[in-house]
This record gives C-alpha cells, sequence and structure tokens, in this order.
C-alpha cells in the first residue's frame, strides 16, 4: 500500500467553469483518485478555488458584491458542482483562507532570507479618478499589434498577443473609463527565478517518465531567448495577501499583496492544512504528506492540470519550494492536457461559449458527462465535443453495450429463475475463454489506470464490457434455456457475476452507475478482483438481486438537435 497525494490545478473563482476546465484536471484527477483508493492505497485528493488576482476583483464588481462575499458564494457554487460530477476531493478549499495567507507570507519571508527576492521600482498607471494603479486588466486600450480597441493590460483577446499596460495606445481605466491616467513609480518583489534556472534545469531532466508535452513547455520557458525570467510577485490591489515577511511587515510594501501565481500553488499546501483542521486532526496530518523531514519521502505526489499552467508548475511553484530552503515536498508526476474544443471553436468563459458545468447537469446525470470527456480526453492533442459524438458515444458505449447487458441479463433471469441467482451446472469451455480474455484485459486496464492513460483504460474498459456482450451473444441463455436449462442457469450466473465485476471495475470512471449496478446485485463488496474466474463465481447460488431501472436512456435526434440549438449563441446570465 502506496501513499499518494493528488492535486488538481485549482478552478478560478469568477464563474462557473465549463466541460474543457473539468475535463483539463480536477476530471482526470478524481479518476485516479478513485482509482487508487480502489486499489487500497492511501490517497489525499485536494483541490480549491484560486480566489485572488484582477478577475477576482472585476467579476465581485460586475456582480454588483464586496468581493469576500462574492468569492464565498462561487465558492460553495463551484463546490456543489464539483458534488454533482462525483468530484471525491478529501477538501475543496480556498486561496483566500487564513491558512494560505500566513503560509504565502511564510514562504516570502523564507524565499526573501535566502537572497531570492529583489525590489524593483516600476512606471506603473495611477489613476487620480480611482484613487489607486490599475495593474494588467484594470487598464484597456488599442493594441499595437492588431488595432483592437478594448486590449487589456496583460493580453489582446483579439490576436492573443501577451500586453505590458504600456504596451497600450489610448490607455484608460477599465474601471471608471478616466483617460487622465499617470506614470507613476511603484516598488514591487521580484522572485529571482534566473538564479535557480540551473537547479530547476537538473531537476527536469531527471523526469524521464514525465509526458513530453509537460518536459518541452518547461524546457522552452529554461532556455528560449533569454531563458528564465525573474518574475514580479506582487501587485498594487487591495483583494489578495497582503505583502509580508513571514508575520513582520514588508518596509515599503504597504497595501500591497501577493501576485495571484503566487499564492494559489501554495494553496496545495494550505490546503492540506485546512483539510486537517476540518477533520479535527492536528499538524502531523499533513505534515506526513508534505514535510519529507516528517515521512513524507514516501509519499507519491501527482499534479493534474491543463497545458497553460505548465510553466507555472514545473518552474515558478518549484522555485518557491526549492528556494525556500525547507523541507517540502516537490511533484513526483506531472499530468497535463490539451484543450477541449467546443463545436468547431473554442470553449470561452468570456464569451460563454460551450456548455458549463451547471448546464451539463441540468441535461443529464454526471455519469453520461464522465463517460464521455474522460473518454475522449485531450491527452496526446487537442479533442472536440460535438452533439453528434456525444450522442454516438452515450448511445452505443453507455446505453447499448453496457446498459443493455445488464438490463438482459438481469430481465431475463428474473422472468425464468426469480430474482436469485439460480443453481445450474459447472462453467465449461466458454466460461474459461471469456474469464482467460478479461485477466488480459484487467491487466491492460491497470497498466493504463497506472500511467493516467486515461483515453486508452476508457477503451479498455469499453472492450471489458463488449467482452461480456460477445459472450451473452454467443452463449445465448435465451436460446439455451429451449434445450438445456442447467446449462442456461449456469451463464445467467456468469452474467450476473459479470455485472457485479462491471460495476467495480466502472466505478472510476461512472460512480454513480457502479453503486446500482452493485445494489441491484444485492452485493457491498466492492473489492476490486485479482482473479477474474473466481470473481465470476464471487456471488453465489440464491443470492439474491433486483433489476435495476435503466442505467442509461438513448439520447434522442430530438434531443440532440434541442441541444444544438440551446447551446448554439452565448450564455446569457
Ligand atoms: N486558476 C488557474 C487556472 O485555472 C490554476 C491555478 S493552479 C495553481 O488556470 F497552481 F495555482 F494552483
Ligand atoms: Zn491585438
Amino acid at each position: 500500500m502506496a501513499r499518494i497525494l493528488i492535486t488538481s490545478a485549482i478552478p478560478y473563482i469568477n464563474g462557473i467553469k465549463h466541460l474543457g476546465n473539468l475535463v483539463g484536471s480536477q476530471l482526470p484527477a478524481d479518476l485516479f483518485a478513485r482509482y487508487m483508493r480502489m486499489r487500497g492505497h492511501e490517497v489525499l485528493f485536494l483541490c480549491a478555488t484560486d480566489e485572488h488576482g484582477t478577475p477576482a476583483e472585476l467579476a465581485a464588481a460586475k456582480a454588483g458584491k464586496p468581493v469576500e462575499q462574492y468569492c464565498a458564494e462561487m465558492h460553495e457554487v463551484q463546490a456543489g458542482l464539483a458534488r454533482g460530477f462525483g468530484l471525491s476531493f478529501d477538501h475543496f478549499g480556498r486561496s483566500s483562507s487564513p491558512q494560505n495567507h500566513k503560509l504565502t507570507q511564510h514562504f516570502a519571508g523564507k524565499l526573501d532570507e535566502a537572497g531570492l527576492i529583489r525590489e524593483v521600482t516600476e512606471r506603473q498607471f495611477y489613476s487620480p479618478t480611482d484613487g489607486r494603479f490599475l495593474p494588467d486588466r484594470y487598464i484597456e486600450g488599442t493594441c499595437p499589434n492588431c488595432g483592437y480597441d478594448r486590449a487589456r493590460g496583460d493580453q489582446c483577446e483579439n490576436c492573443t498577443k501577451q500586453l505590458d499596460p504600456t504596451d497600450l495606445i489610448d490607455p484608460r481605466s477599465a474601471v471608471s473609463g478616466a483617460t487622465d491616467l499617470e506614470l507613476r513609480d511603484s516598488k514591487h518583489l521580484y522572485l529571482r527565478q534566473s538564479a535557480m534556472k540551473d537547479d530547476l534545469d537538473a531537476w527536469i531532466t531527471s523526469k524521464t517518465d514525465w509526458p513530453v508535452l509537460t518536459t518541452s513547455i518547461a524546457k522552452k520557458w529554461l532556455h528560449d531567448g533569454d531563458g528564465l525570467q525573474d518574475r514580479g510577485i506582487t501587485r498594487d490591489l487591495s483583494w489578495g495577501v497582503p505583502v509580508m515577511k513571514g508575520d513582520a511587515p514588508w518596509p515599503g510594501m504597504e497595501g500591497k499583496v501577493f501576485y495571484v501565481w503566487f499564492d494559489a500553488p501554495i494553496e496545495y499546501i494550505a490546503c492540506s492544512l485546512e483539510w486537517a483542521e476540518a477533520q479535527g486532526l492536528g499538524d502531523d496530518a499533513w505534515e506526513r504528506w508534505w514535510r519529507t523531514d516528517k515521512g513524507a519521502d514516501d509519499v507519491r505526489y501527482v499534479q493534474f492540470m491543463g497545458k497553460d499552467n505548465v510553466p507555472f508548475h514545473t518552474l515558478g511553484f518549484p522555485v518557491t519550494i526549492l528556494g525556500s530552503g525547507e523541507p517540502w515536498k516537490l511533484v513526483d508526476h506531472l499530468k497535463s492536457f490539451n484543450y477541449l474544443n467546443y463545436d468547431g471553436g473554442q470553449f470561452s468563459t468570456s464569451q460563454g461559449r460551450g456548455v458549463f458545468m451547471d448546464q451539463a447537469l441540468a441535461i443529464l446525470p454526471s455519469d453520461y458527462w464522465r463517460w464521455w470527456l474522460l473518454s475522449h480526453a485531450p491527452e496526446s492533442s487537442d479533442s472536440e465535443f460535438t452533439w453528434e459524438n456525444f450522442q454516438v458515444s452515450v448511445n452505443k458505449d453507455l446505453a447499448d453495450v453496457l446498459g443493455n447487458f445488464v438490463s438482459r441479463i438481469t430481465k431475463f433471469c428474473r422472468s425464468k429463475f426469480g430474482e436469485a441467482l439460480p443453481e445450474g451446472g459447472a462453467p465449461g469451455e466458454r466460461e474459461a475463454a471469456l474469464a482467460a480474455e478479461l485477466q488480459t484485459r484487467l491487466q491492460a486496464y491497470e497498466g493504463f489506470m497506472e500511467a493516467m492513460e486515461v483515453r486508452k483504460a476508457a477503451a479498455e474498459l469499453r472492450a471489458i464490457w463488449v467482452a461480456g456482450n460477445e459472450y451473452a451473444q454467443s452463449a445465448a441463455p435465451w436460446t439455451t434455456f429451449k434445450t438445456d436449462p442447467e446449462m442456461a442457469a449456469m451463464q445467467v450466473r456468469t452474467g450476473l457475476n459479470l455485472i457485479r465485476l462491471y460495476a467495480v471495475l466502472s466505478a472510476p470512471f461512472i460512480p454513480d452507475t457502479g453503486a446500482r449496478m452493485l445494489e441491484a446485485m444485492g452485493c457491498e463488496d466492492a473489492g476490486w478482483p485479482t482473479d477474474v474466474a473466481e470473481a465470476l463465481n464471487a456471488l453465489p447460488v440464491g443470492h439474491g438481486f433486483t433489476v435495476p431501472d435503466v442505467l442509461f436512456a438513448k439520447i434522442s435526434d430530438e434531443d440532440r438537435e434541442g441541444w444544438q440549438a440551446q447551446f448554439a449563441g452565448q450564455r446569457k446570465d
């Protein structure tokens, strides 16, 4: 038994996430966490909301609410949706927690002691009308690259060019529209990432088993152009973690906060403190996951994220950890994802384009979505959601292959033998062949799950369902029954045991359905199988079961067309 620490990139607080966000980190992380728990490992699975930065402030302003209240409410909304999708976090924390404030200030103090922080005076826009400095997104203007007149201070949405506020032509305040902006000096802290370049390079080079997507992005940032740049870690905002050196004030930095990308990854650790507190546990409970001097050397730490997050996790956060000089746990394996597109374009939060988590659950139960998203996870390349493809997968994989099998076997048994496993002959050659095939497939499935090969694991699970269908097709107890009821009884018994086996193996992907199947089989034991032949005889003769309601309803052409129309435009709320 191993100890496995799993974190998912923490979603921004500003608004409900779309299915592309979900499949890019939280959902595959959940798949892995569920699987590892079922295999008997000790798992700590953490996620949180990412609550600081200008997007949070601006979203709160737009909603007409104080930012604290906006974040508290939106955290509850996101937590509810996570539950709705069956995301089995041990804790869903908040980067605005007191624990994260303290830990972020602690790391800043340690980095300063290590000589890794320098002070830089920047020329920055100040708005006398607004009475404040205006960092990145608080400035709008005309893009010097493409001429788009609503470019933001950090990036032009139209041509995607990364910008500095001072690059903008005719800059104005995004808060008030004021144009009487002045350039004033403002002092900021820079993290001397460049000083740690060689350590990072050596560390990343040692990760030979990481996906190429991950290491190539990290190496590019390390070596392209001037190489790794020092990075500003403070902002002139009021919402965020106040800049402090541990618990001491930081002279000259009064009224400033840490940059959101500095405090957000630290929340991975702080979240475990929140978890320990919520469980009524002491410091040793979280320290054994994070402090290598307190046993965390034995922990395997796996992070899940979208590809845009990779630089922050391979460079930024490791600088914080390594630079602190303290014995914190570093990530062992980093699983990153490409993008999921929506029907010929991109999912977009700002444009309300695509299907969002709340809308998805309003249409269909979470297992439909979990199955489609995971079996189409954008691993080796970007992938695309279309309603046609969704309809085909649900109808074929879930309704025909899995659902129909369960329904046929249970209904046939009920009509001919009653609602208990029938007696009958001993398993024969066909059953032995089935067990042998499933044994091989089980091993392949486990290998893909271990390796976080999400699509391949889904394909193998589907092949396991198909093997059962083919068995039922060729054994055809409904025909056998006419000439050899004994044999038909044994075949049906095998089929019912297959349902139990499928309930267990499918649970990481479709947990609600797995639970329903297990319940229908009158079985509480969700123990992972080792020997398939044994598992196919696990439920004894006379064991009662019930016929479950339809597991998956087919999606009709009408449904699909309706949803296509409903989701063609922009989300309006
Ligand atoms: N909120 C960021 C995003 O959605 C992810 C932050 S991950 C962490 O892209 F490292 F900061 F935790
Ligand atoms: Zn532009």
